[in-house]
């Protein structure tokens, strides 16, 4: 058996070099073959080719295989005070990085601070009292147990009623995957003062803000915190209205608490705790959706097994198929931690890589999902894989608090769309996805018989 791991282990690693070695020419012959931006020039055609998916990952395997933990000393995000940068693609090193929770800081705090107008969110915050606090009332007032009741059914159901009312003809994103999980927001969260679009336009430009503008746009910042203060209100009010009038919602729980005495749940805490859980909802799971699908659609084996389990109602086989899709095109390709000292990642082996205090360490979980050493054929399109191979959403501490809600909506907002017969992309420009300038796709239209 010890000389049967042997052999696989060194042809594991032989592989992952030969792979690293012809990425280098495939990456070269794709930007040359890439349409940039008009009148950019060569770096336009780099830079296109480096925001797809593919060229990522043609990138990765390079560094995986030659520079699997590379540290430099531009400071590549300028959102975040920084003295560096570390990018790093192996599986074990990405999962090392995010279980040292006390030398890999999150960063977010400031900016969180500005969206509440005071407090921390508990994603910006370290492994302190106040996040173990912050996060068991919100568990509570939130519970695993609500998807099957309370999460998954409408959204399946809101889903089936929105396709089945366009015959033919969907706008992705805002006919069907923005719509479910702001329903989510409004009838189960209990976000029900204000509009629907302040409420997916706010999520958007928070998100973008926190999460996405590493290069600290101020027309960004502006636009978040205009949105910010509106949706404040409109969780402010939500509360009020509650008051006496509890339902069974998340609000109404996070009310509950404040009337037994549970420290961290006056008005403006349970809002700030409330506007956290906002930002991550909506786009979030409208945009996974998306670069899922899209995956499938690029795939006719994989559709073709997609539609026969929809129209089975197997949610849960459409699942497997969407997740695996993701893992091609995930939504956080990176998760960025800032190094709280001097250390050492991956110590005593061969790729050990000194990481200075101050430096940005970009944990590549998009790397590391086709680290060959970690997964079996990562670059094969598998369904069913074990979950511990993916990180499509955090792992750790910080792991998404929506894990279970994306697990179970990504498939049931779907699924009635897989189920319609000769499922395509509309031609033309209508049928790719369109960002419209923002980070999140805001239309893309398909068509079925
Ligand atoms: C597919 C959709 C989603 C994706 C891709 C996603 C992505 C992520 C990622 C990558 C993290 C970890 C960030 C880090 O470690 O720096 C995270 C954390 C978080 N997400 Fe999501 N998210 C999604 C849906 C949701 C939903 C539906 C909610 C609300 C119920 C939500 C609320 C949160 C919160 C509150 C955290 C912080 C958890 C903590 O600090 O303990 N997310 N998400």
């Amino acid at each position: 058996m010890i000389v049967i791991n042997f052999i696989v282990a060194v042809w594991v690693r032989i592989l992952m070099v030969l792979d690293g070695l012809l990425a280098l020419p495939r990456l070269l012959w794709m930007i040359l073959t890439t349409k940039g931006p008009k009148g950019k020039g060569f770096g336009g055609k780099v830079g296109a080719a480096l925001g797809n998916p593919k060229g990522q990952r043609l990138i990765f395997t390079f560094l995986r295989a030659f520079i699997p933990n590379l540290s430099l000393k531009a400071q590549l995000v300028k959102a975040y005070q920084n003295t560096g940068t570390v990018i790093v693609g192996r599986m074990a090193d990405v999962q090392e990085v995010i279980a040292r929770n006390e030398d890999f800081e999150v960063v977010y705090e400031p900016k969180m601070r500005k969206i509440t107008g005071g407090a921390n969110f508990f994603l910006g915050m370290q492994d302190t009292a106040l996040y173990v606090r912050d996060t068991s009332n919100m568990r509570l007032a939130m519970r695993r147990d609500d998807v099957a009741t309370l999460v998954q059914p409408p959204a399946a159901k809101q889903a089936a009623a929105i396709v089945a009312g366009l015959p033919g003809r969907i706008d992705v994103p805002q006919d069907l995957t923005l719509q479910v999980p702001t329903s989510m927001v409004q009838d189960y969260f209990g976000i029900d003062v204000g509009s629907r679009q302040n409420l997916i336009d706010g999520a958007t430009r928070m998100f973008w803000y926190l999460f996405i503008d590493l290069a600290g746009d101020p027309a960004v910042e502006a636009e978040a915190l205009r949105y910010a203060a509106i949706c404040r209100e409109a969780i402010a009010g939500s509360i009020d209205a509650r008051k006496g009038h509890l339902k069974d919602d998340v609000i109404s729980r996070c009310l509950a608490l404040q009337t037994s005495g549970t420290p961290g749940m006056d008005d403006v805490g349970i809002r700030d705790n409330m506007i956290g859980l906002l930002i991550g909802a909506i786009p979030t799971l409208s945009k996974a959706s998306i670069l899922a699908l899209d995956q499938i659609l690029d795939r006719p084996d994989v559709l073709a097994q997609a539609q026969a389990a929809a129209r089975s109602g197997d949610e849960a086989a459409v699942g497997q198929i969407l997740f695996e899709g993701l893992r091609f095109n995930p939504l956080n390709p990176v998760i960025y931690r800032r190094s709280a000292l001097d250390t050492v990642i991956a110590a005593n082996t061969l790729r050990a890589c000194r990481i200075r205090k101050g430096q940005m360490v970009m944990a590549g979980n998009f790397s590391g999902m086709f680290d060959p050493t970690a997964l079996e054929s990562p670059n094969s399109f598998r369904a069913g894989r074990p979950w511990q191979d993916y990180i499509l959403w955090g792992v750790g501490m910080h792991v998404c608090f929506g894990d279970y809600i994306n697990r179970a909506v990504i498939p049931a907002m779907l699924t009635p769309l897989l189920a319609r017969q000769n499922l395509r992309r509309a031609k033309g420009a209508d049928g790719q996805i369109n960002s419209g300038g923002t980070p999140f796709p805001q239309h893309w239209v398909l068509e079925y018989d």
